[in-house]
């Protein structure tokens, strides 16, 4: 069992190397002055192979690297075998060791011009689910699909969590532009009853959809959350054969749907090699759908299907998940930084870093490699992250002048939908967009502060004003966030997770670490009764439990 371990490969005892020997040379105000066309070698335009207007700029200059380093970087995915990996995926081998399975979200998406040539059980009925999908969410758009009493359906609550949640969640929100204002989409997760509670009081018996998003169809807060909906429906519906107008499920779980009491035909099926936190594209993606309407779903796809290709096709040193990954693995793996941050100057992709919290960090937090071995370096970083002028009035500070080195991505669009007239939003909104990343990468010196405070200030005053500098960012532009823009940059970011996965030798695409706590909540919900019941815990847990059964009053 060896032979796995990043660390082993020769690129990264080079890489390690380098960075011992050449770390205090790389200051980003040097790099700048040295090589006035840094920005031209350091930065890629993608473009749609289907549309010109659909088009990623990633500027990756303002990084603490070199020419020599970056192919270095390179030559590390090469020697991890990146590339085999990746075909491995596409072509639809079982790369989820340990659960014996595909990987293909790529075939989700895989539509339109060019398509990949994939076999798989179940590749061959995406158009079907497609087709349905298309079907269901014009019949509710226009009106056609009535409640149990005929009116028009105008909420949807989607009910679940993770994967089954935050794509849903996040892409309505960045497309909202795109949505159907009639139709008030909610969604419900936690299984704290406060969330459900919540959105039903604002919704109607007579024209609320139910959408119970589930995988698995098994999991707790899910399949509680759904329960409390049914009752709560047939509160007022009273007889079970309305269900049918209000409840439809998503899931890969046809026996525990139908046990639910939803009709085979209002299920819409996606299979085991959807990965939870890969499967807004499936029919997980009914939510979007429905919000956005069928053809910018379908847009959607096609923007991811566009990265894709580029991910397969493209040399290494012009790929932009592969330039994202490495570049990553040199802050997390040498530089030691613990965190990445994503940072969207776009109030509709407000909830982009809460999706590739899971994205990436249930797919990278792993600490032993496929063959189970013990990964001697640091796997996935901590993503976080918030919209951008808002972070810079509450966290900013410590990412400029704190102790932590924090790599961040800064997200924008070069135009709005939303030009207010008489008014500069944009500008404004997009000069910080700028303006944030140099003053990361450029910092400001002591002589400068010393030039600014004139000669009168005391020393405290001009140390707290000197700012380090040689933060390094990404940044990454695009025209608009259209459907299409918007499936290009989640598949970018997974694509990275993918390669980064790979040099480090984990399974990117099981999630056992929840495991283990959703045992242990299973053993204590059966011992929650009665003091006595309460058995073989540690003192603090059993201490805690105690407190509750003191206090409580359900
Ligand atoms: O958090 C664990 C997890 O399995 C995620 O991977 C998944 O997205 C989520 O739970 C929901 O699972 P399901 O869709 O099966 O309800």
């Amino acid at each position: 069992m060896s032979g796995n371990l990043a660390s082993s490969y020769s690129a990264w005892k080079d890489l390690q190397a380098i960075y011992d020997n050449e770390r205090a040379q790389l200051v980003l105000k040097d790099l700048f002055a040295q090589d006035p066309e840094r920005f031209q070698k350091f930065s890629i335009e993608y473009t749609s192979p289907t549309n010109p207007n659909t088009t990623l700029l990633l500027d990756y200059s303002k990084n603490l690297i070199t020419g020599p380093i970056l192919a270095k970087l390179l030559a590390l995915a090469r020697e991890a075998g990146v590339e085999e990996w990746r075909d491995k995926m596409f072509a639809g081998e079982h790369i989820n060791n340990s659960e014996d399975r595909a990987v293909l979200h790529i075939a989700l998406r895989n539509i339109g011009a060019q398509q990949f040539k994939i076999s798989e059980e179940g590749v061959d009925e995406v158009g079907t689910v497609l087709a349905h999908i298309k079907e269901f969410t014009d019949a509710v758009r226009t009106g056609e699909w009535k409640g149990y009493t005929g009116k028009t359906i105008n909420a949807i609550v989607n009910i679940g969590i993770g994967g089954s949640d935050l794509g849903p969640v996040m892409v309505t929100e960045a497309l909202k532009r795109y949505s159907k204002r009639d139709l008030k989409a909610h969604f419900v997760s936690n299984v704290d009853g406060t969330h459900i509670s919540e959105v039903l009081r604002e919704c109607d018996p007579e024209t609320t959809l139910f959408i119970i998003a589930s995988k698995t169809f098994t999991t707790q807060e899910t399949i509680t959350n759904a329960e409390s909906a049914k009752s709560w429906f047939l509160s007022t519906a009273k007889d079970a054969s309305h269900v049918a107008k209000h409840f439809v499920a998503l899931s890969t779980n046809t026996p525990a749907v139908t046990k639910f009491g939803i009709a085979k035909e209002n299920m819409f099926q996606f299979w085991d090699w959807v990965g939870g936190r890969y499967s807004l594209w499936s029919a997980i993606g009914l939510s979007i759908a429905l919000v956005i309407g069928y053809d910018n779903f379908e847009l959607l796809l096609k923007g991811a299907h566009g990265m894709d290709k580029h991910f397969k096709e493209t040399p290494l040193d012009k790929n932009l998940p592969v330039l994202l990954a490495v570049i990553g693995i040199w802050y997390d793996d040498f530089y030691g930084a613990q965190t990445h941050a994503l940072l969207p100057y776009d109030q509709y992709l407000h909830k982009f870093a809460d999706y590739f919290q899971q994205g990436d960090m249930e797919s990278n937090g792993k600490t032993v490699t496929k063959k189970g071995e013990r990964v001697d370096y640091q796997t996935g970083p901590i993503i976080w992250g918030a919209s951008g002028t808002n972070g810079q009035h509450s966290f900013y500070q410590l990412v400029h002048q704190g102790t932590k080195l924090i790599p961040a991505d800064f997200i924008a669009p070069a135009t709005t939908h939303n030009p207010l007239e008489h008014s500069k939003h944009h500008r404004i909104l997009l000069s910080n967009f700028f303006a944030q990343p140099e003053a990361l990468a450029f910092g400001k010196t002591e002589e400068e502060v010393r030039k600014e405070v004139g000669a009168n200030a005391s020393e405290e005053v001009v140390k707290s004003k000197v700012f380090e500098g040689n933060r390094p960012t990404n940044s990454i532009m695009f025209p608009l966030l259209t459907p299409e823009v918007l499936g290009a940059l989640i598949a970018l970011y997974e694509h990275k997770i993918f390669t980064q996965g790979v040099i480090w030798g984990i399974n990117s695409f099981d999630q056992m670490g929840v495991e283990l706590g959703k045992v242990l909540a299973k053993n204590i919900l059966a011992q929650l009764g009665k003091p006595e019941d309460v058995k073989g815990h540690d003192s603090s847990t059993t201490g805690l439990i105690h407190y509750y059964q003191k206090w409580r009053k359900e």
